[in-house]
């Protein structure tokens, strides 16, 4: 398995704790993350751009939970959000909110206060009309905020066209020629600074090629900008950088290669007095985590046509990816059972044939096996909900020989908590 498990003696350990410990302890649905993983891809992605002066911006979208953010803070990371609320977690985790870069299409003017109040590093601005209203914003609270243009480069990121967006077909960004008129009106805008350029041209991208067709075209408007009396501090060259499902033959992608990408980033940069900054989620979290369930029952195939269920307790609400962009995940035993191998559907309870976690998957399993599901540490529980009012999971980060819960299991008083049957009832 791709993720940061392994088996000792016919059973799934994480780091040094055995994945049948975590399930005992706290039940399951259960998202586990291993703080050795983060830490080895954190200290990888920081060696392979050792030649460049670079900041790594984590994107908090990928996995926010408070401890995985507190430790990637202690790491020397600063925070890529998309909206107040990634601030208030960032600084809930005790993290430095002046480290942190704004992204997103849609910041509400109480999000663009909040972020200028607490003296953020950068607005990534995405259109016109928001360059205006953080303009507006600044002015009215006093101060002046550091921007920098996301520019759409046209390029094809060769990656699944909903998480695909440096064309220009995109919501995302502005096109160079409006760039320069934007980086023009900021210039000149008392209540602006103009801090860097900014891209970001898709996700789980694993060619190079892409990434650094993007940087060319953001160096050719630096260059541009330079001609126009505009000097940037940095190039923000976004997230984007994929990782290894697993997934066998054709469908293989392999994981970017960081080394590659950060040799292909320093030649390109030589020279250039830009400080590089990079936005990784998936990269560094993916495979710090995995997916524990277990099996309620097991469907077997009632005629020729019909396949293997084998029904588990997490869900497409639990982890979304295969039912949305029908992403594959690697599915392996915690124990495999002494049974004979057959192909099951790995589905979930919730009432919808997209409901599925894994198709066609052959697995030595009975009814209350526990199944680990791969590369779930990005992207997993974020895009939890509560569909079918299933409380979201619980979360796990595991250190050597020790875990603690980092997120308890959501109850049912949880959710009821925010609703009321009528006007009178009391909350
Ligand atoms: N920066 C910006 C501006 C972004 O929009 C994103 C991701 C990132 C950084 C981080 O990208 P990463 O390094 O994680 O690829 N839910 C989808 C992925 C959506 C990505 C959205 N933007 C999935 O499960 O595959």
């Amino acid at each position: 398995m791709q993720s940061a498990v392994r088996y000792v003696d016919q059973t799934l350990y994480i780091e040094e704790v055995a994945l049948e410990a975590i399930a005992q302890a706290v039940g399951t649905p259960t998202y586990v993350y291993s703080k050795a993983h983060i830490t080895a891809q954190f200290e990888a992605l920081t060696e392979a751009f050792n030649r460049t002066p670079t900041a790594i911006h984590y994107a908090v979208k990928a996995n926010s939970n408070l401890a995985i953010l507190s430790l990637l803070g202690e790491l020397g990371a600063g925070f890529d959000i998309v909206s107040g609320g990634e601030l208030h977690r960032v600084l809930a985790a005790g993290c430095d909110p002046q480290r942190v870069v704004f992204s997103g299409v849609g910041k509400q003017s109480e999000e663009i206060d909040l972020a200028l109040r607490l003296k953020i590093a950068c607005f990534n601005v995405e259109s016109e009309a928001e360059l205006e209203r953080i303009a507006q914003r600044a002015e009215l609270n006093n101060t002046t905020a550091p921007i920098s243009i996301r520019v759409n480069p046209n390029v094809d990121a060769q990656t699944h066209p909903y998480i695909s967006t440096g064309l220009q077909n995109n919501k995302f960004g502005v096109p160079p020629e409006v760039a320069l008129s934007l980086y023009q009106f900021a210039h000149q805008h008392p209540h602006l600074e103009v801090a860097g350029i900014d891209c970001h041209i898709g996700s789980q991208i694993t060619d190079v090629g892409p990434l650094l067709e993007s940087l060319a075209s953001i160096l050719a408007i630096v260059d541009e900008l330079k001609g126009m009396g505009i000097s940037l501090e940095h190039i923000d060259l976004g997230g984007g950088m994929g990782i290894d499902y697993g997934e066998p033959g054709d469908n293989s992608d392999g994981a970017l290669n960081f080394a590659d990408y950060g040799a292909g980033v320093n030649q390109m940069m030589a020279g250039r007095p830009q400080k590089i900054l990079l936005e990784p989620g998936r990269s560094l979290v993916a495979n710090a985590g995995v997916l524990l369930a277990r099996v309620e029952y097991l469907k077997p195939a009632t005629g020729p046509d019909s396949p293997n269920f084998a029904v588990v307790d997490a869900a497409m609400n639990d982890l979304l990816r295969p039912a949305l962009y029908q992403a594959w995940h690697e599915i392996v035993e915690v124990r495999p059972a002494e049974v004979t191998a057959e192909t099951w559907q790995v589905v979930g309870p919730v009432c919808e044939t997209g409901d599925f976690l894994g198709h066609d998957r052959t697995l030595k399993i009975t009814d209350s096996s526990l199944l680990c599901i791969g590369s779930a540490g990005a992207y997993g529980m974020v895009q939890a909900s509560n569909y079918n009012t299933r409380g979201r999971a619980a979360e796990v980060l595991v250190d050597g020989d020790s875990f603690n819960l980092v997120r308890r299991r959501e109850t049912i008083e949880d959710q009821l908590r925010l609703e009321r049957v009528s006007a009178e009832q009391k909350q």
